[in-house]
């Protein structure tokens, strides 16, 4: 375990626009940030980073919370390794002594094939730069090139030596484990169970994933002659922490110059990437050779709107630009492509110019996609009016999957004018091409719906016949709540526009009230409304329903708020009783603790129970401060929940508040406690009157009239209890 201290360092230091803007551009938004969210396909900047918070949430689906659970969600990382990861980046010192073969081996699988991978990629890097061969082989091939050292050095350049049981032989003396060896694939595994090298005499090329981890190692071939014998390159195999089609070369290294030049060049090879570097452009990556996926795309999608496709200006370099480019549109992305002089590809342009001169080619040259895509297709099809037709079609087929109309009528005007063929038709065309499209869409989504469907129903067949009966009394309680809700109750319900708006946690709590409410935020976008009431989400839930789980849900949304309140507010004082009834100026903190010790109440919610105890434990230590104190912890439950209850949304908006959120606390907290009570009453209520319907107890006088007193009771504490709370509080 990381010690406390450290922890809190570490989340001292990570600045959280720092650490969310390697992964996301981010623009400013009044005192926050806004981006597209890297945790779901966003077309619209729905992530939210507030740095005096430091905290980050997307609105649209929700992920989010500190710099570490940023990373931990990212980077796939448990909460330690995002500790460290983060106290790396900071420069914090973590104590980790050195690993032993032992423990080197239960390390969990990815961490494992990352530290062999990133072992290797040294051990290649060393090779190159010590080792007789590698000096005079792989270094003096990359010289031979024209590759810089600081080049070299940045890419990690290397050199596997030309033996079939090299690296296997080594790893296995550091004590990193066979199978790992195996499954990153930098050996494999003979007939007779013996390991062989996969990479023998070649210069290597590891590739970095986004975070700089060494996921996969490409290695070229000294002399291209070979012919047949041996590819140009060897490539790692798949493996289960490198997708090829997830993965883009270079991304790591390029991608603060991506986010900063708001524009990404796109090539082929490892060495068009380096060789641009070089010449002092940084903003590119290349997809080796492949057709781009969508994976490929959205990860620069969250960078940059723009990319340039550069290409040798040969037949091959322009069949490979109309290839897959459809789909970069259809992210919405702005393309453009560049065609270098014939007989150049990036990487011998590059070393021919400096980086002044290449970009001021690419400024004159870049040709917007459907433009070029029009004017090649065009010249191909001469007078030919069949040609010219099918041109036509594919054009429009490529403007019919931009998303933004305003950019495709743009296109089609454009294109109007080159193909000489009205705009209405074109028009047409591409609406015809968009209704087929959704049509798709929608079957698919039918489709998808069935299967829910069928899913649900079959879960149902497991279920006993209990849940009918569960959904009636589902209805009969809501209709109950509508009618014992007390009028001051909480006290935001009202319209969006006003500052005291309901939050999401107020809205859960509401449409758990509600069931049929909408559980959108009041501003999300109205076009994703729709779906939500036609689709509800129910079939799981409506057959797993228990009758606790109705009032939980109550509870549950009633203790989130008041732990808002405590992990925000919690040392904010109020005047009210102590233990022994004495009046005085307590903290959120001791009133809330009071009020459920005075009626012998716990929360639901064991998480609360806990955070709440800690808070009362330690509210009196110096510097305590609630939003640190929870945010910091050393269980990641509490510490993703704190982070989740600072995030909502009218917290990061620039909305004026006409009252000060902490100046409203300590009469909510009032409110709240005085609804939870209730909640509880009414439950309580509810099940003696469910008792007085069951057949035994009708027969059975004396317990009938002893739950009728048990009734009598409640309804008078739930009386009093309004008046007592209103009394002994006096509010600042
Ligand atoms: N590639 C590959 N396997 C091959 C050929 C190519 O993986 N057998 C990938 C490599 O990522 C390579 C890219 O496709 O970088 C482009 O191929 P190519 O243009 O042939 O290689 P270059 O990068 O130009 O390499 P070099 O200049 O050293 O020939
Ligand atoms: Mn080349």
């Amino acid at each position: 375990m990381i010690p406390q201290a450290t922890i809190e360092r570490i989340i001292d230091s990570a600045n959280i626009v720092d650490v969310v803007s390697e992964y996301v551009t981010l623009r400013r938004s009044g005192a926050n940030y806004k981006g597209l969210c890297p945790f779901h396909d966003d077309k619209t900047p729905s992530f939210m980073v507030s740095p005096s918070k430091g905290i980050c949430k997307c609105f649209s689906c929700g992920e989010g919370g500190n710099a570490v659970h940023f990373i931990m969600k990212i980077e796939q990382l448990t909460y330690v390794e995002a500790l460290k990861f983060l106290a790396k980046k900071y420069g914090i010192e973590v104590e980790d002594r050195e690993l032993t073969p032992e423990q080197r081996q239960s390390m969990n699988e990815r961490e494992s094939m990352f530290a062999l991978n990133e072992w290797a990629s040294e051990y290649f890097n060393n090779n190159l730069k010590n080792d007789v061969d590698g000096r005079a082989i792989g270094l003096a091939y990359f010289r031979n090139r024209g590759f810089r050292d600081d080049i070299i050095e940045k890419f990690k350049l290397g050199f596997a030596l030309d033996k079939w049981e090299e690296i296997s032989i080594k790893a296995k003396q550091k004590g990193y484990n066979e199978n790992f060896l195996v499954k990153t694939g930098l050996c494999y595994r003979k007939d007779d169970n013996r390991l062989n090298d996969r990479f023998r005499g070649r210069v290597m090329f590891p590739w970095f994933n986004i975070s700089g981890k060494v996921v996969a190692f490409g290695g070229r071939v000294l002399d291209a002659r070979t012919k047949g014998v041996s590819q140009k390159y060897v490539n790692s195999p798949e493996s289960e922490i490198y997708s090829k089609a997830r993965e883009l070369y270079g991304i790591y290294q390029a991608k603060k110059q991506i986010a900063k030049d708001d524009c990404v060049y796109m090539v082929e090879g490892y060495t068009d990437v380096i060789s641009m570097h070089q010449c002092g452009i940084e903003n590119v990556v290349a997809n080796s050779g492949t057709a781009l996926s969508i994976e490929q795309i959205r990860l620069l999608h969250r960078y940059t709107n723009n990319i340039v496709l550069l290409y040798d200006g040969d037949a091959a370099g322009i069949h490979a630009a109309l290839r897959g480019t459809d789909m970069l549109l259809a992210e919405g992305m702005n393309v453009k492509i560049l065609l270098l002089p014939d007989g150049d590809d990036p990487d011998s342009f590059a070393r021919k110019h400096n980086a002044t001169e290449f970009k001021a080619y690419i400024e004159e040259h870049q040709t917007d996609f459907i433009i070029f895509k029009t004017n090649l297709l065009l010249g191909d099809a001469g007078h030919d009016p069949i040609k010219r037709a099918n041109l036509t079609k594919d054009i429009v087929k490529s403007i019919s999957v931009i998303p933004e109309e305003i950019v495709r009528s743009t296109y089609i005007h454009e294109c109007s004018e080159r193909l000489n063929i009205s705009e209405a038709v074109l028009l047409n065309e591409t609406q015809k091409n968009r209704a087929k499209a959704l049509e798709e869409m929608k079957k698919e989504a039918e489709r998808e719906r069935e299967r829910a469907k069928y899913l649900a129903q079959k879960e149902q067949e497991n279920i006993q016949n209990g849940a009918v009966v569960q959904q009636d009394e589902e209805k009969s309680i809501a209709t109950t709540q509508n009618v014992t809700q007390t009028p001051n109750s909480v006290p935001s319900t009202t319209a969006s526009d006003d500052p005291h708006a309901p939050s999401p946690e107020e809205l859960e709590y509401l449409e758990s009230l509600h069931a049929s409410q909408s559980p959108f935020p009041p501003d999300q976008e109205a076009s994703q409304q729709p779906s939500t009431p036609t689709v509800p989400s129910v079939p799981q839930d409506v057959l797993n329903i228990r009758r606790e789980t109705i009032e939980d849900k109550r509870f549950y949304g009633l203790e989130k708020m008041i732990m808002r309140l405590i992990v925000r507010y919690g040392i904010k004082t109020i005047f009210g009783e102590d233990e022994n009834g004495q009046e005085c100026e307590i903290s959120l903190i001791d009133f809330v603790n009071n009020e459920l010790t005075v009626d012998g109440l716990t929360f639901h919610n064991e998480l609360y129970t806990k955070m709440l105890n800690e808070a009362v434990a330690h509210q009196n230590d110096e510097g305590f401060l609630p939003s640190k104190f929870f945010t910091y912890s050393q269980d990641l439950a509490t510490s993703q929940e704190a982070a989740n209850l600072m995030s909502d949304k009218y917290q990061l908006s620039e909305r004026e508040q006409t009252t000060d959120p902490e100046e409203l606390a300590p009469e909510q907290i009032v409110h709240l406690m005085l609804d939870y009570k209730f909640a509880f009453i009414e439950a309580e209520l509810k099940s003696c009157k469910m008792q007085l319907n069951t057949p035994e107890i009708i027969q059975n006088s004396d317990a009938c009239n002893e739950i009728m007193q048990r009734f009598m009771n409640l309804s008078n504490i739930q009386r009093a209890l309004g008046k007592r709370l209103g009394d002994r509080i006096y509010l600042k």
